[in-house]
């Protein structure tokens, strides 16, 4: 049972910590950030093993403290303003600009509170018979029988719906006319600079050159900013009256012309829909892969899931859209992208600061340590999950109950949990149904993941994919 965070004692400049206190276990070491780096997983899992699920690393320099346990987690996921600040690399904290959630912690709350009707609950059904065609018309473009790349297939079609759900522009190549007035003209183009912007947060060096990841992500940002502009600027001298219900930029323009002094500025605007669609594409693109892959490897639950699929579009065999209350009857194909979240995590979460000692359960974190709460450990332990080396979606249904908060963090959790968290789900839902009732797909061996800063899948892997009823 995870406990209060009251728990958490707060040390005070120069005061000592209660006597029997102890240190988290393992030394720093000068390769650490190189062994992490490189597979994740293997230094979760081998030094969960040899230390335990708290322990210190030497990962991005200092003393860095990873967590896998639920108490401690919550305890890194709730200091905001209190006793933890956001430690990210100066890099990455320039490609996020001023107006990302992560910047100011004084105005953290009421900027995610004014984002959130955009990306959760009624929107997200207004967004959905976008979300089935875009998705219905990108497979379609499958050939089959094939052997197909599996992650490039995939990725441009997450691109399609999420462009205009979160920047509110429809792009089409095929018609010179969606560029007019927008300082890009191709989809492709977009998409390079969004590359450029994505990699820039990553860059190991701070030096301002077309040469550096970073150089060029900050240069790939400031044509993004513009293009933002030019789209917010025709959005307006359309004349049309918007409709907050139609995207994400639509919401929040609406929202400023309701409150012109409110949370919403221009710039801000801008900012939102850029990191929006950074905090998106890559990861639900990864997400959808590895469930297929997931898929691929237990034939058993696909049929569960076709049959489920049967039961909730009651035999219909041309269903072509996915209602929000089709999707909310298909559980066991939520459990199942949530068991894929657990084996696959797609990134860790929470760098945190301590601007103050903190004592828990008796141990010591030091102020200055860098928290990270490590979901490739949580997700591992047999105290949070039974037999956690086998997949099954199952876990997560009420009956077994698994994946309580603090033990299941694909999405984060605490102050600064993933706003997009329903919005990823959703889109993976709809995906995987079109695709379980299209299609069928084989293996082709075992894949090899990109695993940082981001897992998915390389791009070099494929499957064998039949169109159903040929
Ligand atoms: C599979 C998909 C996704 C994964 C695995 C994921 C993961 C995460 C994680 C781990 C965090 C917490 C970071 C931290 O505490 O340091 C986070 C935060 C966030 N995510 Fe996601 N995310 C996903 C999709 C999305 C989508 C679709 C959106 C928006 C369209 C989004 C927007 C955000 C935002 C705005 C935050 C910051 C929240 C805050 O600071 O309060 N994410 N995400």
């Amino acid at each position: 049972m995870v406990q209060q965070i009251s728990e958490v004692l707060v040390l005070e400049d120069g005061q000592t910590p209660p006597s029997g206190t102890t240190t988290p276990p393992r030394k720093p070491n000068w390769y650490d950030t190189f062994s992490y780096i490189a597979n994740p997983d293997r230094f979760c899992r081998q030094n969960l093993e040899q230390f335990g699920p708290i322990f210190n690393t030497g990962v991005f320099g200092g003393t860095t403290i990873f967590l896998g346990d639920a108490k401690a987690i919550q305890m890194a996921f709730n200091g905001d303003l209190k006793y933890t600040e956001i430690a990210l690399p100066s890099t990455t904290m320039d490609m996020f600009g001023e107006y990302s959630l992560f910047q100011r912690p004084d105005l953290h709350r009421q900027r995610k509170s004014a984002l959130r009707p955009g990306l959760t609950g009624q929107a997200l059904d207004g967004y959905l018979p976008y979300i089935n065609d875009a998705i219905a018309q990108g497979i379609q473009s499958w050939t089959t029988p094939s052997r197909m790349a599996l992650y490039p297939a995939v990725e441009p079609i997450c691109f399609d719906v999420l462009v205009p759900l979160l920047l509110g522009v429809r792009l089409d190549d095929s018609d010179p006319t969606t560029f007019e007035g927008l300082p890009v003209s191709s989809k492709a183009e977009l998409k390079a600079l969004y590359k450029s912007f994505f990699d820039g947060f990553y860059g190991l060096s701070k030096w301002k050159s077309s040469l550096t990841a970073y150089g060029r992500g900050l240069k790939a940002r400031a044509a993004l900013i513009d293009f933002m502009r030019a789209v917010v600027k025709k959005r307006r001298i359309e004349g049309k009256a918007i409709d907050p219900t139609t995207d994400f930029l639509a919401m929040m323009l609406v929202s400023q012309q309701e409150n012109p002094d409110g949370v919403f500025s221009d710039t801000l605007i801008e900012n939102q829909c850029l990191l929006e669609l950074w905090a998106s594409h890559y990861n639900i693109s990864g997400l959808v892969c590895s469930l297929m892959y997931q898929l691929g490897r237990h034939p058993q639950i696909v049929q569960k899931l076709r049959e489920e699929q049967e039961r909730v579009v009651d035999g219909q065999s041309n269903v072509s859209t996915f209602s929000s209350a089709h999707l909310k009857q298909m559980e066991f194909l939520e459990v199942a992208i949530k068991e894929t979240l657990r084996t696959l995590p797609p990134s860790s979460t929470a760098n945190r600061r301590l601007t103050k000692s903190v004592v828990l359960d008796g141990v010591l974190y030091e102020k200055g340590c860098v928290l990270i709460a490590e979901p490739r450990l949580a997700h591992i332990r047999s105290e949070h999950f039974q037999e956690p080396e086998v997949f099954a979606p199952e876990r997560f249904l009420p009956e077994r109950g698994e994946g309580k908060m603090y033990e299941f963090i694909p999405f984060g959790g605490g102050v600064h949990a993933c706003l997009g968290a329903q919005m990823a789900m959703l889109v993976t839902k709809v995906f995987a149904s079109h695709l379980l009732r299209r299609f069928d797909w084989t293996l082709t061996g075992e894949p090899q993941f990109v695993q940082f800063p981001l897992k998915k899948m390389k791009d070099n892997y494929q499957i064998d994919i039949t169109r159903r009823g040929n």
